[in-house]
């Protein structure tokens, strides 16, 4: 990967050193409302696609957030949006040549059984890639990564083990599951949603898997957390909306925003 992304970011934000990086999901963006900092349009930024899903804002915003340098994504880019899986996951290399050493990725997902219930957030524990491909797929860059990453601490369980004590320390109940993501755009089938249940998986969703493969790849810990917004189709015997992810979102996005603050400190 060429140095152009990670020249014009230094030019823009006077050589800003940011040790967290943050992926704001669905819904959840308002965090990087209440910082000051420095906010670069995608668009602007070499390698970068403009951000196009409504409700995601397309900035890069680089901030002081609980007293540490964090780099915030107000917005992320999807597989199902058309982009590359290079494309989804450009940022993560960028903020590793940035010098991000941990990562929290948050997203909207479905639930895909009755133990926890929508409002729910879950610290994710694995993943399930049902997305058909890969973002390591191709040439290897060995400065960045291994050629065949191991996966067995995706999820850093000494992170897993922090957010937990936030959880406790704030009254937040947070769970804790395997997310499985698909390409979607379209949510997923009674059929898909059963077959999933049966291999493992507890949150589902359309995000987070190529990002937390490429951050664990180059050496970043991954922290994940799945808003549960909705029951997955065919556990209720109703259609589902993406009004009702968003609502749902909103509704525990106070506490959302409260748990990533303390997160940021912690970890
Ligand atoms: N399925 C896939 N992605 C999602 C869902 C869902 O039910 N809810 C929020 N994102």
């Amino acid at each position: 990967m060429n140095n152009a992304a990670v020249d014009y970011i230094n030019e823009k934000t006077n050589n800003f050193k940011p040790v967290t990086g943050i992926i704001l999901g669905s819904g959840l963006g308002e965090f990087a409302d209440e910082y000051e900092g420095i906010k670069i349009p995608y668009g602007d930024i070499p390698g970068f696609a403009p951000s196009k899903v409504v409700g995601h804002k397309g900035l890069l915003c680089f901030a002081e957030v609980a007293g540490k340098p964090v780099v915030m994504m107000q917005g992320r880019f999807h597989f199902y949006e058309g982009h590359s899986m290079q494309t989804v996951t450009y940022p993560i290399k960028v903020m590793k040549k940035l010098g991000v050493q941990n990562l929290i990725v948050t997203n909207a997902a479905g639930l895909v059984h009755t133990d926890f219930a929508p409002g729910d957030l879950m610290l994710i524990a694995d993943h399930i890639n049902m997305m058909g491909t890969n973002p390591l797929i191709g040439a290897n860059d060995d400065d960045l990564g291994p050629r065949f990453p191991d996966q067995s601490d995706v999820y850093t369980k000494t992170l897993r083990a922090k957010a937990k004590e936030v959880g406790k320390k704030l009254g937040i109940d947070l769970k804790e599951g395997v997310y499985c993501a698909m390409t979607g755009p379209t949510y997923e089938t009674p059929a898909e949603v059963k077959m999933q249940r049966s291999l493992g998986a507890d949150a589902v969703g359309m995000s987070t898997v190529p990002e937390a493969i490429i951050a664990n790849w180059c050496g970043i810990n991954v922290l994940g957390i799945s808003c549960l917004t909705n029951y997955a189709c065919g556990i209720l015997d109703q259609p589902l909306s993406h009004a009702e992810v968003t609502e749902t979102a909103n509704r525990i996005k106070e506490d959302f925003k409260k748990l990533l603050y303390e997160l940021v400190k912690e970890v």
